[in-house]
């Protein structure tokens, strides 16, 4: 984390604010930018490329690691982003892994979901010990008819099973998956196969991680983020990840008499400001007593009940703008969690900032 920061030299280079940027429905929708992006995040460089104000993007999105989304964030805006300045809905796993080190995961999602968590794994396995994780896809893939719409759907879903390995190989590995109780499943990104996944996670956590056969203990049971609702590239919010889980619980809670348990660290919850100002922000920006000297930390954001009610939460030194770029389109304040401020485009919370503050 202090890469982003370590070219601001001298303790009085530091301003004694940040910026936190949502991404969905502020800087992006789907893959555009949106709001005037390119330019309000240019500004935060000086003529040399080099970094002069602190930000970071804090995204309740993700499916690929901080590194892949920090290469396409650049490429995207036009900024050189480090790894350390992206803090996707997922980050928080980092924390969980070596709790199953050396068990079977199952990793649900759109991208690179078994990616990203092997890579997560980086220090258990330094240890010798290993995650063992496999996305829902090619966990799916050993147990013949779990999915019985499997014919008629249309698409092929790639298994990141290695084509090389030999049919007996391919056997005894199925036996393997088959019989070793999954541990947790962590739903990384926006599911693709609702109803494929809905199913196999219902088979993995009414059995006890066993599908088709005995019943136990639910496993763990993670969740990225839960947004009901977020804004693409479409007109009208597109359901998120929070949609998926509504249906799950739903559908789990109607078949098994005990309900579904679960959690989700991302905004609005306020652990997630708080490790923002920690992680990132704040570590080039902490005084040798190390006492925290950011006098504020800005969120912008287009989720009146995800990024502004989580600002809120935290509390100080957090300062919530609203946008009208993304899910809140309305012309006032929003009524239930109205933001300290409300503007356009992330361009013009920019431009408020920086006026404000240099
Ligand atoms: O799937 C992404 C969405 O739920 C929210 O993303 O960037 O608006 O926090 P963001
Ligand atoms: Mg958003």
């Amino acid at each position: 984390a202090s890469r982003s920061f370590s070219r601001l030299s001298s303790q009085s280079d530091r301003p004694s604010f940040g910026i936190a940027f949502d991404i969905d429905g502020v800087v992006l929708l789907g893959h555009i930018p949106v709001g005037g992006s390119p330019r309000a995040l240019r500004r935060l460089y000086d003529d040399s490329g080099e970094l002069k104000i602190p930000f970071v993007f804090l995204t309740n999105g993700g499916g690929f690691s901080e590194s892949k989304r920090a290469q396409d964030l650049g490429q995207l805006l036009g900024v050189d982003i480090l790894p350390s300045q992206v803090i996707l809905g997922h980050t928080p796993f980092k924390q969980l892994v070596n709790r199953f080190e050396d068990k079977l995961v199952v990793a649900v999602g759109k991208g690179e979901p078994a990616a990203v968590m092997s890579e997560y794994d980086i220090w258990t396995t330094s240890l010798g010990l290993q995650i063992n994780v496999l996305s829902i896809d090619e966990y799916t893939s050993y147990f013949d008819a779990i999915d019985p719409l499997a014919t008629y759907k249309r698409w092929t879903t790639k298994t990141d099973i290695d084509q090389n390995i030999t049919s007996n190989e391919t056997a005894k590995r199925k036996i393997a998956v088959q019989t070793e109780r999954v541990q947790a499943a962590f739903v990384v990104g926006d599911s693709v196969d609702w109803s494929r996944d809905i199913q196999v996670l219902c088979d993995i956590l009414r059995t006890g991680g066993l599908p088709g056969k005995e019943t136990g203990n639910q496993p763990h049971l993670f969740f990225a983020n839960d947004d009901l609702e977020y804004q693409a590239t479409f007109p009208a919010e597109r359901l998120g990840m929070g949609a998926f889980r509504i249906a799950l619980e739903a559908i789990y809670n109607r078949i098994h008499p005990i309900p579904l348990a679960y959690t989700s660290y991302r905004k609005p919850n306020p652990f997630v400001y708080g490790n923002a100002e920690t992680v990132n922000l704040d570590v080039e920006n902490t005084t040798n007593s190390g006492i925290r000297c950011f006098k504020t930390l800005y969120m912008i954001g287009d989720n009146p009940k995800i990024d502004i009610r989580g600002a809120q939460q935290a509390g100080d030194p957090w300062f919530s703008i609203l946008t009208r770029t993304g899910v809140f389109k309305g012309k006032d304040n929003h009524s239930e969690f109205p933001a300290d401020l409300v503007v356009d485009t992330v361009e013009d919370a920019v431009d408020f900032i920086l006026r404000k503050e240099c």
